[in-house]
């Protein structure tokens, strides 16, 4: 063994630095020489207050945990690079964009509402998030594996949340959606319903992170240097293909080894079969989403695949482990507002909603506004501002001049002027907007079922009737019976079979009428139909 070895008075063990073994020091630099005791009036009496070793060592470990991640606690991260095929550089400026451009990236995958210690094959959502430490400044890309989402303003996702997770007197289920309060708000949001068909499919739970498909889920902008802007819908397409497990087996695993999807994906990259993602995009412009029978600023809506086909603008590989969970998974910090030159967001209100939220969490997750200057979260490029002091600041101005416009011409290196505005900078692209203030969701909005009809018609007739089971063993689980047969009225909308199934499976003992719907289901869709522009 490494080191010397000795046996103290008491037979404990005393492995001390020799050689190569560096010796142990504490916060402050100054040599340990006995990390097994502490120091005591006697061997048998009372500790001493002067013991700054043990005082520091204790004082350290109490404050080890941050608060978890209010969603998507329990998550998973390793590096890599994204390399761009050059598809994107004719519609934006973004040098992330540019024909074989590498640019190093982080990714980390989560579940939505287990608890950080939950278990990794949930029925849940998955997350997809992506940092690229651009030459521009940080890009973030913050998916899921669905792409579409459960509500459309982001006023309800404290209520979506809060219903999801843990019930608050009984503090279960952690992870998953079979409860009463998740069904009472899903059965009372019918915007929802596209979503439940796609989490309560065989989609939603991934044989491995390797396997998983994601997705942007909001409609983005892209914009040259000439000021043109395309929309643009993200989708990472896995190498590997997409394959999931269906709920017999998530089970099965979950008891034997509540961790696979984490340990799937570090053995996989420690043994050098690195996982890769194609980056696909759907891209239209003003008058293609004019033309669209549902609205493209609406995330619980995709656009069909067959109507506007996905071409590949770039690949993702993962090849490197953290090398240290806490400081890498668990202090990256992602937000959607994290953009660069050529790249700009929609007016999605949910978008707008993220935008606001992310900074806001992470400043009390993270404990200090100053989270950017942690290496995981910081950019890769120069940094310059007159941000400055806050916890932990280890990035202020050098010099005197801290504020500008300042006059000061840098007579002295103490003098210089410091960074200033450049035209070459992020500029929002010019959206013209009339309009009044107004709390009213849009009458294009309103379509809750036609497309989650669509995605239910486009199953075969296995995976169909793994939805039916889905949904009949999660509602099962729901005490209230007025809930389980509201849903039932939802899936009325959806396809009769459907409902038909599931009431059986409850044992309904009176099937509720459909209901009532701003926007009658398209009965007509079928998965073959490009149902979603309007032909006219
Ligand atoms: C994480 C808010 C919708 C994807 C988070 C976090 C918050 C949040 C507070 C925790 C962030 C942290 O502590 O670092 C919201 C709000 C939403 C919303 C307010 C809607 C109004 C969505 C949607 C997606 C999404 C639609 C997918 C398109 C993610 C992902 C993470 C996350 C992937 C985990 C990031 C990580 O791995 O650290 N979200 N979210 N969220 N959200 Fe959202």
């Amino acid at each position: 063994m490494a080191g010397g070895h000795e046996v103290g008075k008491g037979g404990e063990t005393h492995q001390t630095a020799q050689g190569q073994v560096p010796p142990l020091t504490t916060q402050q630099g100054v040599v340990v020489s006995d990390d097994q005791n502490t120091l005591r009036a006697g061997p048998r009496g009372p500790a001493l207050l002067e013991d700054f070793h043990f005082r520091e060592k204790i004082f350290h470990f109490d404050h080890e945990r941050i608060p978890e991640r209010v969603v998507h606690a329990r998550g998973y991260g390793a590096h890599g690079f994204f390399e761009s095929n050059g598809l994107l550089e004719s519609v934006s400026r973004a040098a992330v964009f540019k024909k074989g451009e590498k640019t190093p990236a982080f990714v980390r995958f989560s579940t939505v509402a287990g608890n950080k210690g939950s278990a990794d094959l949930a029925r849940d959502v998955r997350g997809f998030a992506a940092k690229f430490y651009t030459k521009e400044g940080n890009w973030d890309l913050v998916g899921n594996n669905i792409p579409v989402f459960f509500i459309q303003d982001p006023i309800k996702f404290p209520d979506l949340i809060h219903a999801a997770k843990q019930e608050p007197d009984r503090a279960f289920p952690q992870a998953q959606t079979a409860h009463d309060n998740f069904w009472d708000f899903i059965s009372l949001t019918p915007e929802s319903m596209n979503m439940v068909m796609w989490i309560m499919s065989d989609r939603t739970i991934p044989r491995s992170f390797r396997f998983m498909e994601g997705f942007g889920v909001h409609t983005f902008r892209l914009v040259t240097a000439e000021g043109k802007s395309t929309f643009v819908k993200f989708h990472w397409k896995p190498k590997l293909g997409l394959q999931s497990v269906v709920w017999n087996e998530a089970v099965k695993i979950n008891g034997a080894d509540p961790d696979f999807h984490r340990r799937d994906l570090w053995t996989a990259i420690e043994s050098g079969a690195f996982p890769e993602w194609e980056l696909g995009v759907q891209l239209f412009d003003e008058e293609f989403a004019a033309k669209f029978g549902f609205d493209l600023l609406d995330p619980t809506k995709i656009i069909p695949e067959e109507d506007l086909p996905v071409k590949i603008a770039g690949r993702l590989v993962l090849d490197r482990n953290v090398d240290n969970f806490f400081a890498e998974t668990e202090q990256v910090a992602f937000c959607t507002q994290n953009v660069v030159p050529g790249i700009d967001f929609s007016n999605d209100p949910l978008l707008q909603g993220r935008n606001f939220s992310y900074l806001d969490t992470q400043l009390k997750r993270l404990g200090s506004p100053n989270f950017t200057h942690i290496p995981i979260n910081a950019p890769r490029c120069p940094v310059m501002n007159f941000q400055q002091d806050g916890h932990m600041a280890m990035r202020n101005p050098k010099g005197r001049v801290n504020y500008e416009p300042n006059s000061w011409t840098g007579a002295t290196p103490r003098e210089l002027p410091g960074p200033r505005e450049s035209a070459q900078g992020y500029k929002s692209f010019p959206e013209p907007i009339q309009a009044q203030k107004v709390r009213e969701r849009s009458e294009t909005f309103s379509d809750h079922y036609s497309q989650a009809r669509q995605f239910y018609v486009s199953q075969t007739d296995i995976e169909k009737q793994h939805i039916a089971n889905a949904l009949t063993f999660e509602l099962s689980k729901v005490e209230r019976v007025d809930i389980r047969a509201r849903m039932v009225a939802h899936l009325l909308n959806i396809d009769q079979g459907l409902a038909d199934a599931v009431a059986k499976g409850l044992r309904l003992k009176e099937v509720p009428k459909p209901m009532p719907a701003a926007k009658p289901t398209r009965q007509d869709l079928k998965p073959s139909d490009k149902l979603s522009i309007v032909k006219n």
